[in-house]
């Protein structure tokens, strides 16, 4: 995957140029050289193997810190904080697809605050029982614009771990483009009152109201271009 690839190659040279600094300022001998070269083809390889098996879900934690996105139109902002549900947006057209907007119940849901969570790609969720296949299958859904429903182990920001009934399906906006896919995420374990509603038409109530909210902005937001 081309956006590991190119985070791990800065964070490779980051690390090799803080290590020349901190030993010697006399510059690095041929061996050492040779050492280094190996020694970055050895990980570009085990990370290109990992990529073909996880593909943009990949964990890579270098990659989702320091990010900055663009802020949601402040309309927007507070059409989607009526929606009482744990979800997230990502933007899909932004290297990485980072987080783009996080439901204050997904922040109780994880753990995390808000600005931990904004810029970053929601691997971060993963972990050691996250299972690989499972982001086969995201990845192909996001990739093929379709929704999905996939029970995963996700992780919260203290370790502890959740089973999730995730939900991910494209938004469009007045002009039919996928603008964004939400994440509505769901821990199975709570003992949540659906209001006599299956979990899974819960989720899509959120997908609705997600959907509605960006559609009708991106409207007003083509009428209030017209000339005047
Ligand atoms: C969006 O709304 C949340 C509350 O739901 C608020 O905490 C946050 O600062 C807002 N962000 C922007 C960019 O307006
Ligand atoms: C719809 O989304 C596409 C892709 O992000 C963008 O180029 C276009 O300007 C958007 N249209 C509106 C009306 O927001």
């Amino acid at each position: 995957m081309r956006t590991s690839r190119r985070c791990l190659l800065i964070w490779i040279k980051e690390f090799v140029a803080v290590g020349l600094e901190a030993e010697d300022p006399c510059v690095a001998g041929d061996w050492e050289k040779q050492k280094a070269l190996s020694a970055v083809n050895n990980i570009l390889s085990v990370l290109n193997r990992y990529s073909k098996l996880t593909g943009i879900v990949v964990s890579e934690k270098r990659c989702g810190n320091v990010r900055s996105i663009p802020a949601l139109s402040s309309s927007l902002n507070l059409s989607l904080g009526r929606i009482k549900h744990s979800f997230v947006l990502t933007d899909p057209h932004l290297p990485d697809m980072p987080i783009v907007y996080a439901s204050d119940c997904f922040l109780r849901l994880t753990g995390y605050l808000r600005h931990e969570v904004l810029g970053r790609n929601c691997r971060f969720l993963n972990g050691q029982g996250t299972c690989p296949e499972i982001l086969e299958e995201i990845n192909h859904c996001i990739c093929s614009g379709r929704s999905c429903t996939v029970h995963m182990i996700n992780y919260r920001k203290d370790g502890s771990s959740f089973c999730n009934l995730l939900h991910i399906s494209p938004v469009r906006n007045a002009t039919g483009k996928i603008t964004y896919h939400v994440w509505v995420h769901l821990d199975e374990g709570s003992k949540m009152d659906f209001s006599g509603l299956s979990p899974e038409i819960w989720q899509l109530g959120a997908v609705g109201a997600v959907k509605v909210a960006v559609r009708s902005l991106s409207a007003s937001c083509s009428l209030s271009r017209l000339p005047q």
